[in-house]
């Protein structure tokens, strides 16, 4: 088993596509230090598992989860993310969906802060272009995880992805 579990959950595959980039990038330094799951397979055990945990999550719907995200949102309810570091990314579509960029990753890095999770790998908002999002902290200078957008911004993904896991790596300490 790895240091780090990444979760994904994926209706069109783009989150999946990036969940293994990631995972190839963290892996490029220190052979399986990451292993990737998809939601829609995995239990609260597997993920509580993990010390370091990454969830990446598209949003669907105008502001809703990706559809195995909404099945599993219910179970984290009574799940003990204390001690745990969580970092999030999420896909969305800035120009089609400019008032609800990313939602889906707000709405649950807010469910894994009330369970108690420190979220880690925040990132600047600067270089999108949207009306809001809910996930935005609060004085909306920061996304509250990686935000990808293959629609709008395919040339800034691998870039972006590469500044992120060196991110995250340091900030998760391993
Ligand atoms: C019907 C539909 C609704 C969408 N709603 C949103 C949305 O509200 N906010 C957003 O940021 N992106 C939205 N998107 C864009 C998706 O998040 C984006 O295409 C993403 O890359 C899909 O990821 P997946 O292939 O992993 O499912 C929507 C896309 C479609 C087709």
């Amino acid at each position: 088993m790895g240091k780090i579990g990444l979760f994904f959950g994926s209706n069109t595959g783009n989150t999946e596509a990036v969940a293994y980039q990631m995972a190839e990038k963290f892996n490029e330094t220190e052979s399986g230090l990451v292993d990737v799951h998809n939601i829609g397979g995995s239990t609260p055990e597997q993920i509580l598992g993990y010390e370091y945990i990454i969830f990446g999550i598209p949003t669907w719907n105008v502001g809703q989860l990706q559809d195995d995200w909404a099945i599993f949102l219910p179970k984290m309810e009574g799940m003990d993310f204390k001690g745990k570091k969580v970092a999030l990314f999420g896909l969305g579509d800035q120009n089609g969906y400019g008032f609800n960029f990313l939602d889906a990753m707000g709405i649950l890095a807010d469910e894994v802060l009330i369970q108690g999770a420190t979220v880690l790998g925040l990132w600047s908002a600067q270089r999108y272009q949207f009306e809001e999002s809910l996930a935005t902290e609060e004085n909306g200078e920061a996304l509250l995880g990686l935000g990808v957008d293959v629609e709008g911004q395919a040339s800034m993904t691998d870039d972006r992805i590469e500044k992120w896991v060196k991110q995250v790596k340091e900030e998760f300490g391993v």
